[in-house]
């Protein structure tokens, strides 16, 4: 049997969750989406209009099937967390279970298991704050959005994992190293989600026999990257002073994720996986 993925944090064909989903689909894996409520209109609209036809294409000329697309908010992990104002926001009123618990709890009862989960999302509201001008408020909501969330993840979904499954999320250099304009307790919350990584390893592992990596990866053009402001200089630094003098691509990120959910990877886990041509490796820019 071909294995199964649920790929949180997908709301159109330019960021890394997209290229993940394709990387798998293309090694065989059926795909299940976890959309944000309010980016899920748009999304299914411009699947089903064909907008993405052209980057559903895989290396072997077919297109990408995406099962199904599950409505989804990773900040709320059961209905009863769910304040007033956002139920009955309009975007929201409109669709139902995409709590985290309510989310597992539908493809429990879809597909029964699946094989590989990614987290592929984080939201901060005060990323372009210097961490020093940064409310409480900002710095939990970065905390809550992009690290509890892959906790919340797995705490729901392992239970639906097959034994040897294999988890992924998406970290980013700035929880290590001083990125200036990765702002807003975004730096703190990816710190998190990689110490996070090695206690989840543990526990996921001897309890469950599921593994949890996390991809460092370089600078994309993605739509939450473009809302931080600084992507292109990021781009153009990389390019500049890393080991690899090329643009990292989506597709790059994709396959490495693959590769983490596969057997080959069968003996990773816990681990922090650079996937940005070298960068991280230099001491200075050259
Ligand atoms: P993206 O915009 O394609 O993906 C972020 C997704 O998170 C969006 O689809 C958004 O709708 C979703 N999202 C936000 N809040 C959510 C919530 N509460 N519940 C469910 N979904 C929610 O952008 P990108 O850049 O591909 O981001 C994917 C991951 O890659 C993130 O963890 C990001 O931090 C990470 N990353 C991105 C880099 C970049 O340069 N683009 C570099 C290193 C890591």
């Amino acid at each position: 049997r071909g294995k199964r993925a649920f790929i949180a944090g997908i709301a159109d064909d330019n960021g890394y969750g997209w290229a993940i989903a394709k990387s798998l689909a293309a090694a065989g894996a059926e795909i299940l989406v976890g959309t944000w409520v309010p980016a899920l209109n748009i999304f299914e609209t411009s699947l089903r209009r064909g907008k993405f036809d052209e980057s559903r294409v895989l290396p072997d000329g077919s297109l990408m099937e995406i099962t199904k697309v599950y409505p989804l908010d990773a900040v709320y992990d059961c209905p009863e967390d769910v304040p007033e104002d956002v139920k009955t926001n309009k975007r929201y009123a409109g669709s139902s279970n995409w709590t985290v618990k309510e989310v597992a709890e539908s493809v429990k009862q879809d597909f029964g298991t699946i094989d590989i989960l990614v987290h592929s999302l984080a939201n901060g509201p005060e990323v372009s704050k210097p961490l020093l001008e940064t409310s409480r408020y900002g710095y939990l909501a970065a905390i809550s959005a992009s690290s509890y969330s892959f906790v919340s993840l797995l705490k729901y979904f392992i239970p639906i994992m097959n034994p040897g499954g294999s988890t992924i999320s998406l970290t980013y250099i700035a929880s290590e190293r001083i990125i200036p304009g990765y702002g807003g307790g975004m730096s703190s919350a990816k710190a998190a989600l990689e110490s996070d990584t090695k206690v989840l390893a543990f526990e996921a592992g001897r309890k469950h026999n599921i593994r949890v990596n996390t991809i460092s990866a370089g600078p994309l053009r993605s739509r939450a990257a473009k809302a931080i402001g600084f992507i292109d200089m990021m781009i153009d630094y990389s390019l500049e002073n890393g080991p690899l003098q090329k643009e990292l691509t989506a597709e790059e990120v994709g396959n490495a994720a693959a590769f983490l959910a596969s057997p080959l990877a069968s003996a990773i886990t816990g681990a922090v996986v650079y996937v940005d041509n070298g960068l991280n490796a230099m001491g200075v820019g050259v």
